[in-house]
Order: structure tokens, then sequence, then C-alpha cells
């Protein structure tokens, strides 16, 4: 017997949203009820985002109804979506952050914008304000953190940030667009703290994740979103082979297969008194072609540091030195890298090589304009041709390669980033972060090729911060803590408790 459900608080009737002749929403129902956390799952580009932004009065939909407590309404802007109780924390953050204001302006802003509290003339007098929400979410920032500009934060910080905000004016509905998909295990744990509150409180939450194991973790609903329709909705225990299937379609969902581990002979990159950073104590790494290395390590760990060492990307001094393939390697601009065949997909992808308005064939070949080029001409037949197998490969959701990259969604965006530091077989590869925001299907993918070039003979790295990601796709382990390695492991002689316990020991 089950228990009646609660009347929903956030209805959607027969939702459409289309841009121009591309039809993305062709007819959403769904329910979204008090104390109940729905997760929203779909493949990049299946329109969750698109749905998240009718939603919350960012897109006007195209037909269909909205009904809050009931009610039909029309959501002109995202303050009458606010209004009414229904607070989104969007999937691209940069969109939302205000650039030269302090967090505490950030935070406070919209309850300025919702007449909700008095416009204030100081930052003085907004910081009291600014610390109690800090407060009642267990946020540690003080004043100094709160009085810097919004620029200096890093991208964690952002998200919480954001998600402070929305809970500023305590939301009926709050609609999360894969708010964990920048954080850290240990904060994305900090952030379900605070949902599981915020359900128990009796908010109705709509939650965007690729991510199954922290969707068995939050969600009480489940509801699958495939090319603009829903494909299926479940309630516990979930049956996440069947709502992968509906997602990506038969023959896509196999079992990761088994890793046949390969184990690298060559030294490709070699660190010697290296250190991290300026205060950490000096290492020494070899990193061999013919395998993948996963380092992990928790957010300041050093990873993206080491990252920027190998691919010349900072000028702080670290001591030390490399050598790549036996000779001295010491890469001052990540030009020099990418001419000695060493290349990084970093985190921040879109904000690190993603020009705005582009096309993707254009953003494709970008590091690589002198191969597509003869003499000063660029050949765009081959450039297109490239981006086109790329697209096939990834399985990029896009008209084509003629595509501008902001009007795709962020886990294309994503995929195309990843597949343009994929295209030639460098010697080495370093992946920071890989499967953050892409769908199942491609992380698949970016592990097989990732391993495919490993077996060619590449140097393949990749940097994350989960156990499980690690697994899908490494030979040999190494944890980082602080800049120092705390444990160098081949993957299959470890235990998860041995990594995650590494991740955290002292020193
Ligand atoms: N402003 C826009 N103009 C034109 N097309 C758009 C626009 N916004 C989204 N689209 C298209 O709508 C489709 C769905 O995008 P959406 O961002 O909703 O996907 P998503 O399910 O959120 O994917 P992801 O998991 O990658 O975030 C995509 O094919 C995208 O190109
Ligand atoms: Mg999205």
């Amino acid at each position: 017997m089950s228990t009646p459900q609660p009347e929903p608080v956030l209805e959607l009737r027969d939702l459409r949203k289309s841009f121009g002749a591309n039809a993305v929403l062709k007819g959403v129902d769904l329910s979204l009820r008090p104390g109940r956390i729905t997760a929203l799952l779909g493949a990049n580009g299946a329109g969750k985002s698109t749905l998240i932004k009718a939603l919350s009065g960012v897109h006007d939909p195209t037909a269909g109804e909205i009904l809050v407590d009931g009610k039909p309404v029309e959501l002109e802007n995202p303050i009458a979506a606010s209004r009414l109780g229904v607070r989104t924390v969007h999937q691209r953050i940069d969109d939302a952050i205000v650039p030269g204001l302090s967090v505490a302006e950030n935070l406070v802003f919209e309850q300025i914008a919702l007449r909700e509290a008095p416009p204030v003339a100081s930052l003085g007098s907004l910081l009291p304000r600014a610390r109690k929400v800090a407060a009642a979410l267990s946020l540690e920032w003080d004043d100094a953190f709160l009085k810097q500009d919004v620029f200096e934060l890093g991208i964690a910080d952002c998200q919480m940030l954001l998600l402070a905000r929305a809970l500023v004016t305590e939301p009926k509905v709050l609609i999360l667009d894969e708010p964990t998909s920048t954080l850290s295990q240990s904060e994305a744990e900090r952030l379900f703290e605070t949902i599981l509150k915020l359900r128990d409180d009796g908010v109705a939450i709509l939650h965007v994740s690729h991510r199954l194991a922290e969707i068995e973790q939050l969600a009480d609903d489940i509801v699958v979103l495939r090319d603009g329709r829903i494909t299926a909705t479940q309630d516990r225990p979930f049956d996440f082979a069947a709502a992968v299937t509906s997602m990506l379609g038969e023959g896509m969902t196999g079992d990761i297969a088994r890793l046949e581990h390969l184990v690298g002979d060559q030294v490709a990159i070699e660190l010697t008194g290296h250190q991290i950073f300026p205060e950490s104590p000096a290492l020494s790494m070899q990193l061999r072609g013919g395998e993948v290395t996963g380092v992990i390590g928790l957010i300041g760990a050093g990873k993206t540091e080491l990252a920027e060492h190998m691919f010349g990307e900072t000028t702080t001094p670290h001591g030390g030195s490399m050598t790549l393939r036996g000779r001295p390697y010491s890469p001052r601009h990540p030009k020099h890298a990418i001419a000695n065949g060493v290349y990084l997909v970093p985190e921040d992808r879109a904000a690190q090589g993603m020009m705005p308005g582009w096309s993707i064939a254009k953003t494709f070949s970008l590091p690589f304009l002198s191969r597509f080029a003869r003499g000063s001409l660029l050949q765009p037949k081959s450039e297109t041709q490239r981006a086109a197998q790329a697209i096939d490969e990834f399985g990029v959701v896009a008209t084509g390669p003629g595509q501008s990259v902001d009007a795709l969604s962020g886990g294309n965006q994503q995929k195309v980033m990843v597949a343009r530091w994929m295209q030639t077989p460098p010697d080495v590869l370093v992946l920071d972060e890989p499967f953050r925001g892409v769908d199942i299907g491609a992380r698949r993918e970016i592990a097989r090729r990732a391993r495919a070039q490993a077996a060619d003979g590449s140097c393949v790295v990749m940097l994350c911060s989960d156990v499980d990601e690690l697994r899908e796709i490494a030979d040999r382990v190494l944890v980082l803590v602080e800049g120092r390695i705390t444990l160098d492991a081949r993957i299959d002689t470890v235990t998860d408790e041995q990594i995650v316990q590494s991740m955290t020991e002292v020193a």
C-alpha cells in the first residue's frame, strides 16, 4: 500500500519549446510534489536545461501549460518565477554570477530586485544579511570572503554561492541543473545534506544529474527525458538499467567492460625534485607511455597545478626539472607543450578555449590551426570533415559542424572540447576531470578513446576526484594530498578503501 501523494506544487502539461524549426521539447507532462526529490535524467542535448529554463521564466514556452499550486501561471521572466517560489540554479554558472560585484552583493541582490529587502547603499550594510545567509547554510564564509570580487572564486565556490542565493527566499520549488558537475565528492556531500534538509522541510526539488550513484542517494522519483519527451518515470526501488535504456536506447547500455590492464614500459614524462606548491615537499614521478595513469585527490591536492606545469601554463616557480622522452622539457607556454605533443583537456573547458559565436568546426581545430592550413590559407574542408567525424563518434547533438558552440547543450560543449584534444594521438594527454557533465554514452566513448590511445603508446593521465571514475579508465593510480604522493600502485592491487584513505592522509 502506498501512502497518498501530496498535491503537486508545480505541474507541466504538454509543454513544448522550439528554437526556430528545431523542436526541443515535444510535449512534456511533469508533476513536482512537496517533500520529494525528482531526478531528471537524459542524454546530453535531450532538453533538460531547456525544460528548466521554461520552468524558471527564462524561456517562453511555445505551447503548453505551467501550473503552480493548481493554478495556471505565466512566467514572463525569472523574477516572476521567483515570486511564485520557484528558484533555479542553472547549469551555466557564469551566466548567473554578476561580475564586478562582491560575493555578498551577488548573494542578496535578487532579494533586493524582488523587493523583499530594502535596497542598501554600501557593501558594509549588506554584510550582516550575507553573513546570516551563509551561516544558515553552514558555509564557513568569513567577511574577507564575502567582500571579495566574485571573479576570484573557483567554480565550486561559485556553485555554492548560486545555491545560497536560490535559498535566500525560502523556495517552494528548487530546481538544480547539474549542481554537482563542478564539485568534489566532499563538496557534493555537503550540498546533499542541504538538499535533503530542504526536502524534509517540504520543498519540491528537481535535480538534474548524470551520476547514478548520486540519484540513488537522493531521489524519490526518476523521470527520463529523451529527445524532448518523457520516456520513463520510476519510484523506488529504481531500475537503473531500464532508466539508462530508456535514456539512450538499446545497445548503448552494456556494462563497463572489464579493463584489460596495460603496463607501460617507456617513461614519457619525468619530474624530478618538483614542488607542486611553493611550500610542498619536492616529489619525483615517472609517467609512462602505454598505460593510463589516474591521478586522484581532493580539491587542493595539486592535480590541476601538476597539469598546468606539464602544459607550460603557469609561471609559478616549482623547482626541479622535467624530461619528456628523456630530453629536458621546460615549457613556458601551452604552445610549447602542444608543439612537443603534450596536450591538456582543462577542467574548466567552457572558460578555457571556447570562443562565443565560433562554429564547432572552428573551435575544434583552433589549437591545431597549422595542421589544417596550407601556407596561410585555411582548408575549410578538412576542418569540417574532422569535426563531422567527431560529432558522429562522440554523439554530439548538433545540427552540424557549422553550428555555433553557444547553442550546444552543456554536455555537448564538453564533448567538443574533449574530442578536440583526442583527434590526433598525442605523446602525453592530460585529461582534467573528463567525465564532468557528459552523459553515460559519451563517458564510455571518452574512456574507450583514452585507453585506445594508451594502447598505441601515448601517455594518458587522467585527473579526477572520484574512485569509480578512476576505475573505469586507469591502470595505475597516484594519490595526491597537498602536493605529496601518498599512494602509487597498480589499480588492480588496491581497494577503494585504500585509495580513499590515502586521499585524506595527513602529513
Ligand atoms: N538558445 C538556443 N538556441 C538554439 N538551440 C538551442 C538553444 N538552447 C538549447 N538549444 C538546443 O536544444 C537542445 C537541448 O539542449 P539542452 O541544453 O536543453 O540539453 P540538456 O538536456 O540540458 O543537455 P546537457 O546534459 O548537455 O546539459 C540542444 O540540441 C541545443 O542545441
Ligand atoms: Mg543541460
